[in-house]
């Protein structure tokens, strides 16, 4: 295991330290004494400190060292923007960022790239030099979807990643834990914190039999997405084990993994095996897989490893799946699904099918695809629909233009669109229907809430693999089952379509395509990161100013908020995205979405300085002016949702000191201590009932010290003030966090 293996091709220096692991692990089964899963072993193998961590499934929070960090273009802002204000002069954790998200669809690839480098160009300047200046590796845009990039160039087995996108766990496919997280997670690892998780609950899943036919890897993640539900999968990671699991791709188990997202699971996994040493291989890394081979034994389950939860699958009797509208879990296998459309009344005729996106563009889904559209077009027919084809990197598209599948694709009818997300985000400039007009389409991504694809809340969207995809737009229906049902040629014979065939790895190897990635220079001390002072989409962060070491007095109280209050009306996500590069200008949304408890409005509160109503940002930015600290009340849970740094950020940046509440979400309460804020909680829930809006506060910040209450004196507008007893959950060094202004202000005067 001592063998000085690269973790990828792109970057020299960093290891795979299955030696380090293999001692954790032999560390923490000392101490446990008891089988393991795949899950267990991966994590405990990055355990910071694998003698002392608490290690109970579901209840104790881990501390990790991650080996990679990803980050895409739009999450990518923020998270770099923080890491710059931390003053270190390059990242600690090997990362990279990939441009893939803001690339709008509109009439086909090479035009699309060329108008969204125009449109975005301040914000890949600022990505590109960013990356340079801080060691970072940079996929420009036309590179492809992160996901993609990561699986065929970063992935290995038994690794531990962490990415600033939701469907990270794609990587899964390579036997890694890869998990989506919020930008101030990534900075953490950035900055060399370890990564806090909670221990997940292990969900089991066991493949037997064999896929055949018309069934594809997306249908074992359809299943199970029907029997798990949008949320059965909420603080677990999926595992998938068994004898089922051989036969399936590499990057059909990437599919899997990805689509996981979509039941809430924090990641998923599939044991290593030779279909992944086939894509190592094919990849150009077959010394990782040689390696991995070594390391094998820990690189599956142990024999007899407990889950949580089970649930088994035989592949052989899998069906087809369709999922959709509106929601990734309402599964129907394909012999059900014309019954659903009539009983549900579903629009029939399908108007775009769209293969592709991080989920479904591997060379193998690409080539049973196009073995559906060439013997579509064997009996002289081309697609109904519009098809639309997302290649997931320029790697896949270069090969399959050199194989063909392109031009088949573009005979049938179809138009290969920027290797990006595209539609799968929204970035689609959708023409052949009205907003507002109930339409369907099918794509082989992976989510499909309302208006996700292309705005309009009336388009049924359903998610199911790229076979299905094509087969439909040939029928242009979605009354069509290619197993079942014939079609007529273009003489008017009846035939069926043959099941879709294809290689899963291409046999002259992959075609890298153009050159789209920016390694860090030698020399980044000259490197001048490129934030214009006018941009209204970027702006560099200042540091926060350390706490001046007083008790707070008579602070007002910006708003009471009253019932739920998420992520999303703390920061509203939407048209505001476009900002998340400026904090000034993204505060705007702050807490604008928050009812408050006075008159049960959002975005409505008194001006306790002027007696008059305004919108909250602008009365925070006024109290700003004057110099006035300000708190927020809050109710139960609040914070819960996307853990977006956003949230966090915006109070304290427009002159916020402490969030009081009946309880919070974890995450933003750790997010808000890290921004140098105080999240504090009602030892007595119901004093949130005794604190009026207009009441003035003094806070006793003073008394704060590990495990002690802390004194919040309410000044009512007429009346006797009283003190009411609150808690908090700092430990030293998040103490550290408070006084020198915010965790980044930690650490760079540690770093000096
Ligand atoms: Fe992009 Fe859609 Fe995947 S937004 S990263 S293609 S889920």
């Amino acid at each position: 295991l001592s063998r000085k293996v690269e973790m990828t091709n792109w970057e020299k220096g960093h290891y795979i330290n299955y030696q380090k692991m293999s001692e954790n692990l032999g560390i923490v089964r000392s101490r446990l004494n008891k089988p393991l899963t795949l899950t267990e072993k991966i994590l405990y193998s990055h355990l910071d400190d694998p003698h002392g961590a608490e290690l109970e499934r579901g209840k104790s929070y881990l501390k990790l060292r991650p080996d990679r960090v990803a980050c895409q273009d739009a999450t990518a802002q923020m998270a770099l923007l923080q890491f710059m204000s931390a003053g270190m002069p390059s990242v600690a954790t090997p990362s990279t960022v990939h441009c893939d998200h803001l690339i709008e669809a509109q009439v086909g690839g090479p035009t699309d790239l060329a108008r969204a480098k125009d449109i975005n160009k301040e914000v890949y300047d600022f990505l590109a030099t960013s990356c340079a200046k801080y060691n970072i590796g940079f996929w420009r845009p036309g590179s492809g979807i992160i996901h993609q990039i990561i699986l065929e160039n970063y992935a290995f087995p038994g690794a531990l990643l962490i990415g600033t996108d939701s469907h990270t766990p794609n990587a899964g496919g390579l036997g890694m834990l890869a998990v989506g997280v919020g930008g101030a997670d990534a900075v953490d690892v950035m900055a060399d914190l370890p990564w806090e998780l909670k221990a997940p609950k292990v969900i089991g899943v066991r493949l037997t039999g064999e896929l055949s036919g018309w069934t594809a890897p997306k249908d074992i993640i359809l299943k199970v997405a029907g029997i798990l539900t949008v949320k059965g999968g909420t603080g677990a990671i999926v595992e998938y084990f068994g004898p089922g699991t051989e036969s399936l791709s590499c990057t059909g188990m990437a599919t899997i993994c990805n689509m996981g997202a979509e039941i809430g699971a924090t990641t998923s996994v599939f044991p290593f095996n030779d279909r992944m040493y086939d894509y190592l291989a094919a990849t150009k890394r077959k010394e990782i897989g040689d390696f991995s081979r070594v390391y094998a034994k820990e690189l599956r389950e142990d024999e007899g490893a407990e889950y949580d939860q089970l649930i088994e699958i035989n592949l052989s009797e899998l069906e087809p799946h369709i999922n959709g509208p509106f929601t990734p879990d309402l599964a129907t296998p394909i012999s059900k699904f014309k019954d659903a459309v009539k009983e549900n009344g579903w629009p029939e005729e399908l108007k775009v099918g769209l293969i592709g996106s991080c989920t479904n563009s591997s060379y193998e889904d690409m080539s049973r695809a196009a073995s559906i559209a060439e013997d579509a077009m064997a009996h002289g027919l081309k697609t109904k629909s519009i098809f639309t084809v997302t290649p997931g990197s320029e790697q896949i598209r270069a090969t399959i233009a050199r194989d063909g599948q392109l031009k088949t694709f573009e005979e049938y009818g179809g138009m290969v669109l920027a290797n990006a997300c595209g539609p799968c985000i929204g970035q689609w400039d959708r023409k052949d229907v009205k907003k507002g007009e109930p339409n369907s389409i099918v794509s082989s991504y992976n989510r499909n809430f309302t208006g996700r694809n292309d705005a309009n809340p009336a388009t049924h969207a359903f998610v199911t693999s790229p076979d299905l995809v094509v087969a439909m737009t040939v029928a242009g229906t979605l009354n069509f089952n290619p197993l079942t049902d014939k079609l007529k040629d273009k003489d008017g014979n009846e035939f069926l379509l043959k099941p879709p065939t294809g290689l899963g790895l291409p046999t002259q190897g992959f075609d890298a395509g153009e050159d789209t990635y920016q390694a860090p220079p030698a020399d980044r001390s000259s490197v001048q990161v490129a934030v214009s002072p006018t941009s209204d989409r970027l702006q560099i962060l200042e540091p926060f100013q350390a706490w001046n070491g007083k008790d707070a007095t008579d602070l007002p109280i910006l708003i009471k908020a009253q019932g739920k209050t998420t992520t999303d009306h703390i920061s509203m996500a939407g048209p505001w995205l476009k900002y998340r590069g400026h904090l000034d200008n993204i505060s705007n949304n702050m807490l604008i979405g928050a009812i408050n408890s006075e008159n049960g409005e959002a975005n409505k509160v008194k001006n306790a300085t002027t007696g008059e109503y305004g919108a909250v940002p602008d009365v925070a930015r006024d109290y700003k002016k004057k110099g006035i600290p300000w708190v927020v009340i809050g109710d139960w849970n609040y914070g819960e949702g996307s853990s977006r740094e956003h949230a966090a950020l915006e109070p304290r940046h427009l002159g916020g000191l402490a969030i009081i509440t009946r309880s919070f979400a974890r995450i933003h309460e750790t997010n808000l201590k890290k921004q140098g804020m105080l999240p504090l909680t009602f030892a007595d829930p119901a004093d949130y009932d005794r604190i009026q809006p207009e009441d003035k506060v003094d806070l006793l910040c003073t008394e704060l010290a590990v495990g002690k209450p802390m004194t919040l004196r309410v000044k009512p507008k007429d009346g006797q003030s009283f003190d009411v007893k609150l808690q908090q959950t700092f430990n030293e060094g998040q103490i550290e966090w408070f006084k020198n202004g915010s965790a980044l202000n930690t650490m760079a005067k540690a770093a000096k």
